[in-house]
């Protein structure tokens, strides 16, 4: 099987993941936080460390990590968590339902919501154009999920800055595929999520969120903590992650962080020598349309000419055991921006695990497919 759907799912988990899974399952199997033996306590430890290792591996010192089932939940957290009635929030058209469902819902809720249309490069000076005095929040991608293009998070972050609006940016395309440094960055919230470039299973992401930043909670429930008080605390992290937490998965991200900080640099490289030899193969190809840019991170977006995407991605997992994925990507407005919004597109998404021979395969596939 040839794997390319990694900003889908990371398929390939390393061997310190697999191992640190089998291991848990015996070892860290009681609730955390809450019964005080020394089995809750040895739990409450290792997910206390995995937050060390997050806050490291984003160089987030002024942060705390909250942990969610997922990105999208780590978004919604963000976004419930900040606007009222009457705020003004900008996104762009790069983001993901995750960001843009919530925002069309708070709509409906007096929340004012301008979605910035344009290039990638062009977004930091929309954004400052679109700002008013009622804007609370700015939220865009920092990889977008459909083109793999990098938006300017530092330039962004300025912005923010010299408006005083709080900076919200999905991380779930660029965690693991880029050096986030959010000391350096003005970023007041990161969301990730742990099954992509962070390698772990499905099950965890999270929230980075700046100590200054005052969040309404998501979830209302138990947090082990003050169970006397009907309110919900607000401390972070038990005031946000209400109910168990979903230990096994929160430890798989740990042994993933530890894999790709001994490596980090080298992987990247890997992964950038990989999509330039992607972009080189496709552009040979002249029945191929291809939407994204050569810059792009570990993304290509391409059509067949004259042929249905979902086709295209079908026909490469039935007959060649290519795995990609075809459509809108959960990204519609993107897609409507390229162009694509009726037939999709095919997105092949590497990682470092790939390899030139698994690209030569997909080109000789495209190349047969293009001739039925
Ligand atoms: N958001 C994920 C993707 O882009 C699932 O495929």
């Amino acid at each position: 099987m040839i794997y390319f759907d990694n900003a889908a799912t990371s398929f390939y988990k390393p061997e310190i993941v697999r191992y640190e899974l089998n291991h848990s399952i015996n070892k860290f199997t009681a609730n955390p936080g809450r019964s005080g033996h020394k089995y809750s306590v040895k739990t409450a430890e290792i997910i206390y460390e995995t937050r060390e290792k997050v806050k490291q591996f984003f160089h987030a010192y002024d942060y705390e990590v909250v942990f969610t089932k997922n990105c999208t939940e780590s978004l919604n957290l963000a976004i419930f968590g900040i606007l009222n009635k009457g705020d003004h929030v900008i996104a762009t058209i790069y983001e993901h339902n995750s960001v843009l469902r919530p925002l069309e819902f708070l709509k409906s809720k007096g929340v004012e919501v301008s979605i910035i249309d344009c290039d990638m490069s062009e977004v930091p000076n929309l954004i400052e154009q679109e700002i008013k005095p009622n804007t609370k929040l700015i939220i865009t991608t920092s990889v977008s999920n459909v083109t793999g293009e990098l938006c300017d998070i530092d330039r962004v972050g300025k912005i923010c800055k010299k408006y005083n609006i709080l900076y919200l940016v999905d991380g779930a395309q660029a965690s693991g595929h880029i050096d986030i440094n959010l000391n350096e960055l003005n970023i007041d919230m990161y969301t990730f999520s742990g099954h992509k470039g962070l390698l772990s299973i499905t099950g965890v992401g999270g929230l980075i969120v700046k100590n200054t930043v005052k969040l309404r909670p998501l979830i209302f429930g138990g947090t082990g903590t003050e169970s006397a008080n009907l309110n919900q605390p607000i401390t972070i992290p038990e005031g946000f992650e209400a109910g168990t937490i979903p230990t096994i998965p929160i430890i798989s991200l740990k042994a993933g962080i530890e894999f790709l900080s001994k490596n980090f640099k080298n992987l990247i490289k890997i992964e950038e020598k990989l999509t330039k030899y992607l972009y080189f193969s496709l552009k040979n190809l002249k029945f191929i349309k291809i939407y994204s840019k050569p810059n792009s991170k570990n993304i290509a977006l391409i059509n067949i000419e004259g042929m249905d995407s979902s086709l295209v991605a079908n026909l490469l997992d039935e007959k060649y055991n290519i795995c990609v994925r075809a459509g809108l990507h959960c990204a519609p407005l993107i897609h409507k921006h390229l162009g694509t919004e009726k037939e999709g597109a095919v997105r092949i998404s590497l990682d470092f695990n790939n390899t030139e021979q698994e690209i030569d395969k997909l080109i000789y596939a495209l190349s047969k497919i293009s001739e039925m």
